[in-house]
Formats: structure tokens, C-alpha cells, sequence
């Protein structure tokens, strides 16, 4: 098969679909792979790398669209990449159709095989081409929290991890998920006294199983909030209802009773954040303060660290490309169910239930149409 990988062209965006090792791999099982010139330069990976690997280094991304039998990307395409759209094209990247109706329709009139990262499933239920991001948002978020602490960024001059003889920072971390469980591991490396908050009792078992005694849970309930995010030097917000927006479990009101120079990371700000406060904010403008408490709430985190986030993301979604070129689409999809989840239009038909009920559209299911 003839896989393209196009640079990003979404505003701020680094990370780049396939890397040099993903090339090379792709190359063994005698695929051809076409890389748009500089694609990886802002992950790190020079075009001489992923020539070495075996790719053929394209100077147009019309080049690369118009040859490739399958494009592999990070971001949904945006409209000047809408043009490249034909019969017959497998398109594997995160899609995000719900709020896209535009896209949308360019996908389904061009008949474009269309599977969305953000909808395959693993066979335990889970969502694997969206748990690496989320690794690295948890993890990012005290790094990042650390840094807005010191007074230079308008915190209140605290280390996390103390010095002997002085006590270590407070950490209170809403959520004990995919995010919520990575900040636990760095606030608690940092030598932070941590405190994880779960509506989900058996997930704050599962914690302390894990973390030992170091690190202290407690159910959500609004009395528990108020009282850690008064403590807190530093607050981290990694819940999600899915599907749905996250719920307001930090006021306004526990807000302005937190410490002046305390610092909020609202991590599930992409699904509107958990803390009433927040407002989404992006990498050149990531912060702003409320009541003396200095907010932090960028919506695509990873995109601070490409490199990181490529491999991390290449890692989970590699497998499935490398399928689909073995195998192609069909059959790949035909042989797993939680593959199949991640089709979201093929030939002309939209297969995603979900997009179907956000836009008000017919669906049909995957199953029946690569059958
Ligand atoms: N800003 C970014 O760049 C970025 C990056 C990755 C993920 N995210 C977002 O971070 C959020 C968390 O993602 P995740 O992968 O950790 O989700 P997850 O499903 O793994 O974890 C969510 C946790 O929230 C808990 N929860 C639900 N309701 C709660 C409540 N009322 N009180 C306390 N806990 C509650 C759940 O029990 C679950 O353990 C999502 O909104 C996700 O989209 C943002």
C-alpha cells in the first residue's frame, strides 16, 4: 500500500502521524510511504531521518494526498485539505465529526473511508488512541502547575516538593482517571502531599493499591472539595462524565476561599472544565488570574511537548495503521469489533452513531456496510 503523511497545517499543531521508525516498520512489510517535506521537523524528526527509514520526501501535500492509498494524520483535516478528498482514500486521524458538519459532508460526497483515533475501542471498552494524550496532559499538568507556583508567573513562591525542615506543596487532583492517575504519579515524585479526589470508590481503591499510603483519596462531595481546594497550593481538574460536559465541582465561591498565588490546572477544559472559573485558553495566551488564583486551562496540552506526544501517540495508533496496510481497510475492520468503532463514514454513508445523533443525520451501522 501507498501510506502519505502529510504535514499538519492546523494552526499550532507539531505532531506529525507516522514516524521515522514507523516508516521503517511500514517499509519491512513492503508498504511505500510518502512524507510531506518538514512534516516532522517540529517533533523532532528532520526529513533525513525518515528518509533513512525509507520514505520518499514529497515537496506538495497535493503530491502526497493525490498518490497515497491511505493518509495518516493527527488533527481532522481543515478546508484547504478538504480539496484532496476522493473515492477510495483511507483516512485514519482523529476526526472529531460531532461539531463538524461541514467536514462531515466533504467526507461522505467524496466517499472517503473515514476512521477516527477518538473512536476506536480496545476489547476492554476503553478509548486506547485517546488514553496517550491524556498520559501526557496528567503528567504535564503538575510540571506545568510547578512552574505557575513560582512567583516570577504570579504564583505564591512555593516548591512543590519542599526542602527539609520546610513542607512540601499541597496537591489536590479532581478525578482519578487516565489524567488524574499521571499527576498523581508526578505530584507524588515531586514529593508533594497529594490528595486524589473519585466519585468512583473502587477506582480510589484501585489507587491505593497502587500508590500506598503516599498518596490520600476521597470521595467527591461538594463538603471534600471546598475543604482540599482550600488547602491546596496547587489544584489539577481531570474529571470526565463521557459524552458529556464535566461537571462545575469547583465554584466560584471555594474559588475566591482558595490561597492567593495557588494555581488551577483545569485539564478537562476540552469538555468545558470542572472548575466554574476556567475559560479554555491556548499555548500563546495559556493563563489568567481570579481572585488571586492564577488559572491555567490550555485545551491541547500535548501540543507543548510534540515529540513526547508523537511517540506517544504513534505508539497506540501505529498498530492499527500498520493493519490497515497489511490487511486493508475492510478486512482490517471486518476482524475487530473495536476496530470497526473507530469508522466513522464510508462510502458515503456515516457509520458513527454518535456523529449521527449530534447532527441530526441518518446513520448506518459499520458492521452492515463492510460486510
Ligand atoms: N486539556 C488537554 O489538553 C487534555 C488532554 C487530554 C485529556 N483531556 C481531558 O481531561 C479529562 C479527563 O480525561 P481522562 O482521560 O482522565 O478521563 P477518565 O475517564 O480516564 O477519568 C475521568 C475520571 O473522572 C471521574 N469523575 C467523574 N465524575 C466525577 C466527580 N463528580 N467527581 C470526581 N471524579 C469524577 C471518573 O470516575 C473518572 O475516574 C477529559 O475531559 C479529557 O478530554 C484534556
Amino acid at each position: 500500500m501507498i501510506i502519505g503523511v502529510p504535514k499538519e497545517i492546523k494552526d499550532n499543531e507539531a505532531r506529525v502521524g507516522v514516524t521515522p521508525a514507523g516508516v521503517k516498520a511500514l517499509g519491512e512489510a513492503s508498504h511505500t510511504v510518502l512524507v510531506e517535506t518538514q512534516a516532522g521537523a517540529l517533533s523532532g524528526f528532520p526529513d533525513a531521518e525518515y528518509q533513512h527509514a525509507g520514505a520518499e520526501i514529497a515537496g506538495d501535500a497535493g503530491y502526497v494526498w493525490g498518490k497515497s492509498e491511505m493518509v495518516v494524520k493527527v488533527k481532522e483535516p481543515i478546508e484547504p485539505e478538504y480539496t484532496y478528498f476522493r473515492e477510495g482514500l483511507v483516512l485514519f486521524t482523529y476526526l472529531h465529526l460531532a461539531p463538524l458538519p461541514d467536514l462531515t459532508n466533504r467526507l461522505l460526497e467524496t466517499k472517503v473511508a473515514g476512521i477516527a483515533y477518538e473512536t476506536v475501542r480496545d476489547r476492554y471498552g476503553n478509548l486506547p488512541l485517546l488514553m496517550p494524550m491524556s498520559e501526557v496532559a496528567g503528567r504535564m499538568s503538575v510540571q506545568v502547575g510547578a512552574s505557575y507556583l513560582e512567583k516570577e508567573r504570579g504564583g505564591r513562591g512555593i516548591l512543590l516538593g519542599g526542602v527539609p525542615g520546610v513542607p512540601p506543596a499541597n496537591v489536590a487532583i479532581l478525578g482519578g482517571g487516565v489524567v488524574g492517575t499521571n499527576a498523581a504519579r508526578i505530584a507524588l515524585g515531586f514529593g508533594a502531599k497529594t490528595t486524589l479526589i473519585d466519585v468512583n470508590l473502587n477506582r480510589l481503591r484501585e489507587l491505593e493499591d497502587i500508590f500506598g499510603g503516599r498518596l490520600y483519596t476521597l470521595a467527591s462531595n461538594s463538603y471534600n472539595i471546598a475543604h482540599v481546594t482550600r488547602e491546596a497550593d496547587l489544584v489539577i481538574g481531570g474529571v470526565l462524565i463521557p459524552g458529556a460536559t464535566a461537571p462545575k465541582l469547583v465554584t466560584r465561591a471555594m474559588v475566591s476561599h482558595m490561597k492567593k498565588g495557588a494555581v488551577i490546572v483545569d485539564v478537562a477544559i476540552d469538555q468545558g472544565g470542572c472548575v466554574e472559573t476556567a475559560r479554555p485558553t491556548s499555548h500563546s495566551n495559556p493563563s489568567f488570574t481570579v481572585d488571586g488564583v492564577v488559572h491555567y486551562c490550555v485545551t491541547n496540552m500535548p501540543g507543548a511537548v510534540p515529540h513526547t506526544s508523537t511517540l506517544a501517540l504513534t505508539n497506540s495508533t501505529f498498530p492499527y495503521v500498520l493493519r490497515i496496510a497489511n490487511l486493508g481497510a475492510r478486512k482490517a475492520l471486518l476482524q475487530d469489533a473495536g476496530f470497526a468503532e473507530g469508522l466513522n463514514t464510508w462510502d458515503g454513508k456515516l457509520t458513527y452513531r454518535g456523529v449521527a445523533e449530534s447532527q441530526h443525520r441518518e446513520w448506518t451501522p459499520a458492521a452492515s456496510v463492510i460486510a
